[in-house]
């Protein structure tokens, strides 16, 4: 039984994460070999490197549906491309700033570097991002305002997108 199916709530968000193949990767496919408890509400999307990770990524996740948005590689100077994870710390860092231009919660994008040994850590990441994102609610305003095509028909259709 997953954490999620503990506690019920109303609103169970969608979280998407963008990991790199070395390390965050290997970390979340050992949490799930450890057979560790964990909210279901995160798919990963996974990339040679988090230097590969282009902000417009986060963006369009949010636009096609995702509450919230995890990016996540290898700890600075374990990158396997060398500095691939210093040119993404600079990029998110620079991120963060328009993130907070726009106006958008905090809480919906969350940056962690998790290694091919640290399962339980990208446990604590996914729960805790999922709970973080589960309080703020839907991001359906993101979507309203990106103009996406999804979110009309589905919402004729009475669901979310
Ligand atoms: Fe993991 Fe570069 S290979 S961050």
């Amino acid at each position: 039984m997953n954490a999620t199916a503990e506690k019920p709530h109303a609103f169970e968000p969608r979280l998407t994460a963008f990991v790199c193949n070395w390390c965050t990767y290997t970390g979340a496919d050992l949490a799930g070999t450890s057979r560790l408890q964990m909210d279901s509400n995160v798919r990963i999307i996974r990339l040679p490197c988090t230097g590969r990770i282009d902000p417009l990524f986060i963006l369009k996740a949010f636009e096609r549906g995702a509450d919230g948005v995890i990016v996540s590689g290898c700890h600075p100077a374990d990158c396997h491309y060398t500095t691939g994870n210093y040119h993404a710390r600079r990029r998110f860092a620079l991120f963060k700033e328009l993130v907070e231009f726009l106006g958008l919660p905090e809480g919906r994008v969350t940056f962690s570097w998790v290694s091919a040994s640290e399962g339980q850590k990208w446990r604590e990441v996914v729960n805790g991002a999922t709970e973080r994102v589960r309080d703020l609610g839907p991001f359906d305003a993101y979507r309203a305002l990106a103009g996406s095509p999804v979110a009309p028909k589905v919402q004729e259709a009475g669901c979310r997108p």
